[in-house]
């Protein structure tokens, strides 16, 4: 049952896991149904699923957006603080940092002159969060999104999933320099730091964030076939396409709906303290994920990246 009513902001809710949780919220009852805030890049994507879910009923604000662009996560803020003075949105009682990426070459940089997967899956939802964090009303809910991909286990060898190698912030967030395409390797390292970076986050939040705001992670499960893995070989999504279609496999359809429940659910409600859900059940992370000190340097780097961006404008 819905206990969170208000506004709920999403990014990346134009495809894959974002767009099925919109839908899912977009579909509930008129009275525990939320205004949605969709915040990505605009296009006909976008379009197509505010549409979808005005026709559901929702009250729905696009607000276009790059990730790879702190100056539009700055300007997305302040959109979304003017819609809520001004009362064309309720107050906002959630946010889902849902929006994701993997690229295979990692001296791809953002706008910013950051790591592109860092800069997009991290940085970016850092810099949302912390513009709009005295915006929330609590009760309140930030979801943020993880992957297991932080750790390496038996099936992540086997299919060449490299786990998280950690290092200072500031390094992780500068782009290869190397002149050969570093590949999917050299890809999948960042993107496992860039998740791992989202656990770390998570737990120095809600030391920072207050009672009246509740931190948790999700973990969707692997999703075959969702546009995440749309820079790997065209063969190698359509075996992933091939393999979504396996009974029991996660898919955005069955994930997106957890997700929103996570957002605005009486039976969520006592996830804080960046509590890891994979697929539907609260899990304990491994010790690499609970690390005081990177916690404290995570959020500390941060602030001097976001801070380095802002001053170049
Ligand atoms: N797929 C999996 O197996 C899996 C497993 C664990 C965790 N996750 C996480 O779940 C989340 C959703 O993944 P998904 O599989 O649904 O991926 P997806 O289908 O690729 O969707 C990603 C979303 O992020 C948006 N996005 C990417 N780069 C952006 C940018 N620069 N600016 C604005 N928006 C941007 C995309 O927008 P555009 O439409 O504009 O590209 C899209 O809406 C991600 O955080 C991912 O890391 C996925």
């Amino acid at each position: 049952m819905t206990t969170i009513t208000g506004s709920v902001l999403i990014t990346g809710p134009t495809r894959g896991l974002g767009r099925a949780a919109v839908l899912a919220m977009a579909a509930r009852p008129a009275g525990e149904r939320p205004d949605l805030l969709l915040v990505g890049r605009s296009g006909a994507a976008m379009a197509e699923v505010a549409a979808e879910a005005r026709a559901r009923g929702a009250v729905v604000h696009e607000i276009g957006c790059d990730l790879a662009h702190l100056a539009d996560v700055r300007a997305a803020a302040s959109t979304v603080r003017n819609l809520i003075a001004t009362g064309q949105v309720r107050e906002m009682r959630a946010l889902v940092a849902n929006a994701g990426t993997m690229t295979t070459d990692t001296r791809l940089a953002s706008a910013d002159g950051y790591e592109l997967t860092f800069a997009v899956n991290y940085l970016a939802h850092a810099q949302l969060i912390g513009d709009l964090l005295g915006t929330l009303t609590g009760p309140a809910r930030i979801v943020l999104l993880g992957s297991n991909t932080y750790r390496a286990n038996v099936w992540r060898r086997l299919l060449h999933v490299p786990e998280a190698r950690w290092a200072d912030p500031i390094a992780i967030a500068r782009p290869d320099t190397g002149d050969v395409n570093p590949g999917m390797g050299a890809g999948g390292i960042a993107y496992s730091n860039a998740k791992l970076a989202i656990l770390y986050y998570a737990h120095e939040l809600q030391r920072h964030a207050g009672d009246d705001v509740r931190v948790s992670v999700f973990e969707p499960g692997w999703m075959p076939g969702t546009a995440l893995g749309r820079g790997a070989p065209p063969a190698a999504q359509a075996v992933m396409r091939g393999i979504a279609r396996i009974p029991g496999v996660a898919t955005p359809e069955r994930s997106g709906p957890v997700l929103a429940a996570m957002a605005l659910d009486a039976e969520w409600a006592h996830l804080r303290d960046g509590a890891f859900v994979v697929r539907d059940e609260v899990r304990e992370v491994f010790p690499v994920a609970r690390d005081r000190d990177r916690e404290s340097r995570l959020w500390a780097a941060t602030a001097e990246l976001l801070e380095r961006a802002a001053a170049v404008g």
